[in-house]
């Protein structure tokens, strides 16, 4: 392909017709994620959401980015604390998923009843989970109606060797009322 051809097809992909919101959202409901629980502690209260969007960044340092919504109750306590723990969920964890991804805890206290301490950063790992990654801020870039957290792990642990994996395309019912 010559260089011309190159830049033609570039402007097509940037410039091109909008994607199809169908066809996008089936798409996007293929990709697997992990449906961890980001929690952090800020104004002496825990806060948590479920989160999809979590991936390894770079082994040296360890870090991991995650993609919090800006409007989220979660996303202010992660930029009060400066810091947020993943807790890896268990493959029958759907109850605690269903919770940190229904509700906001604006409106409700998502970890009543929940066995919880706080990690090396303060933030909240919650007891039973397949694992946890404990993380500090270290940078932070605002990208559409998310930020992207990238956090430097300070502790790390794994209990189990499975996590609940998640499809949108295949698990429709999960998060169904
Ligand atoms: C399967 C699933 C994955 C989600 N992934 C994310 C995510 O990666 N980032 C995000 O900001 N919200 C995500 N959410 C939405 C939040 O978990 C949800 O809005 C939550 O109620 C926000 O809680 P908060 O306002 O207490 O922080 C996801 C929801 C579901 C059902």
């Amino acid at each position: 392909m010559s260089a011309a051809t190159a830049d033609v097809s570039r402007s097509a992909l940037v410039n091109g017709p909008a994607v199809h919101p169908e066809r996008l959202a089936e798409a996007l409901g293929l990709l697997p994620v992990g449906l961890h629980v980001v929690t952090a502690f800020a104004e002496g209260k825990p806060a948590g959401l479920l989160c999809g969007w979590v991936t390894q960044a770079s082994w040296t340092p360890p870090l991991i980015a995650i993609a919090v919504g800006r409007g989220k109750h979660t996303h202010q306590a992660i930029s009060d604390s400066g810091a947020y723990a993943v807790n890896l969920l268990r493959e029958e964890q759907t109850d605690i998923a269903r919770v940190f991804g229904a509700k906001s805890g604006r409106d409700a206290n998502k970890f009543a009843g929940l066995d919880w301490r706080q990690g090396r950063t303060g933030s909240p790992l919650l007891e039973g989970t397949a694992g946890y990654l404990d993380c500090r801020v270290t940078q932070r870039h605002e990208i559409g109606d998310h930020s992207l957290f990238v956090g430097e792990i300070v502790q790390a642990a794994s209990f189990a060797q499975q996590c609940l994996v998640y499809q949108r395309e295949v698990h429709q019912s999960l998060f169904v009322e």
